[in-house]
């Protein structure tokens, strides 16, 4: 079906939703480099022991990415620019806000989910850089 032009409010806040998910990659960079630095900073400590803090900037910009990821999904509801849009948002925020704790938790007692952890890491980036290149191109367009 074909959506009716964006206009008003609802393009006003597809521009704010534009920049939202270009912070979220920005943050998505700086994570990746957090978790590669607190791994070395480790010094011999386990992860997410009593004391341990070498995850703390992670641990942080992480929770802010889930708030980003939110504030992405809301906007796109306001702005409703299509069906793949908001599907890709609401994608992001489960796989941002809610997988990204998940794996993380059970990554304590198992490496596998640790490994899924990072996995879906990279897949929340990819997913934001698309839907980033997609919101350019429609406001181009
Ligand atoms: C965009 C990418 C990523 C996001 C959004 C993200 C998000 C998060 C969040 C929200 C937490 C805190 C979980 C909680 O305490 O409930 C966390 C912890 C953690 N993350 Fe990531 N992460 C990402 C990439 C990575 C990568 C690539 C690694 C690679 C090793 C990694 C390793 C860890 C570790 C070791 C913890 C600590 C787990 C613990 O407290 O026991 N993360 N991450």
């Amino acid at each position: 079906m074909t959506q009716p032009a964006l206009t008003g409010t609802r393009r006003s806040a597809f521009v704010v939703y534009r920049w939202a998910l270009t912070v979220f990659l920005l943050l998505g960079v700086v994570q990746i480099f957090l978790a590669g630095m607190g791994v070395f900073a480790l010094n011999g400590r386990e992860i997410g022991a009593p004391g341990e803090t070498a995850f703390s900037p992670h641990r942080l910009v992480g929770n802010i990415m889930s708030a980003v990821a939110l504030v992405i999904l809301v906007l796109v509801l306001v702005a409703r620019p299509g069906t793949a849009d908001i599907i890709g948002a609401a994608l992001l925020f489960i796989l941002t806000g809610v997988a990204q704790s998940v794996f993380a938790n059970l990554g304590s007692d198992a490496s596998f989910w640790g490994g899924l952890h990072a996995l879906d890491g990279l897949i929340v980036i990819g997913l934001a850089g698309f839907l980033h290149v997609k919101a350019i191109r429609a406001l181009k367009a």
